[in-house]
């Protein structure tokens, strides 16, 4: 319900700009993450899928505590531009809402991961605040 709200005051933050961001992947169970491991292994192979998606029960998704979205200035899109002003402008302020990316780029030793610029992990409005500053991942804010 916190992500929830939350999510909706970033969108109406981004609105505001312009930009629309939409959920593309929010609350999975449990055998929504079977069925998306297994794709992945058939698709592209045991460690792919091992980089890109969390074993079934322990994603954050199960829990629906993130999502994956879509931003852009087109309301309709269904990719993201990275290198989009819209991209950049989310990644700066998604803090103010208590999100966070949770899998950046050059932490992949330390999450597990792989780099995911789609998926924001909600932590609170603090903690967000925290580790923006400090550039530390979850899992160097908790060792
Ligand atoms: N893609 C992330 C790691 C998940 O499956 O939760
Ligand atoms: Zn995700």
């Amino acid at each position: 319900e916190q992500t929830y709200k939350n999510y909706l005051k970033l969108k109406k933050h981004l609105l505001k700009k312009g930009y629309f961001i939409n959920i593309k992947s929010g609350f999975r169970t449990k055998e929504d993450s079977i069925d998306i491991y297994n794709s992945y292994l058939n698709k592209y192979g045991f460690k792919y899928a091992e980089e890109y998606v969390a074993k079934p029960g322990t994603s954050e998704h199960n829990i629906g505590i993130a999502f994956d979205f879509v931003i852009s200035k087109d309301a309709k899109a269904t990719k993201n531009d990275y290198k989009s002003e819209e991209y950049k402008y989310l990644e700066n302020i998604c803090y103010i809402y208590g999100f966070i990316i949770r899998y950046p780029k050059g932490k992949e030793k330390i999450t597990g991961y792989n780099y995911e610029p789609w998926h924001l992990r909600y932590v609170g409005t603090d903690l967000a605040k925290y580790l923006k500053k400090t550039n530390l991942t979850l899992e160097e804010y908790y060792n």
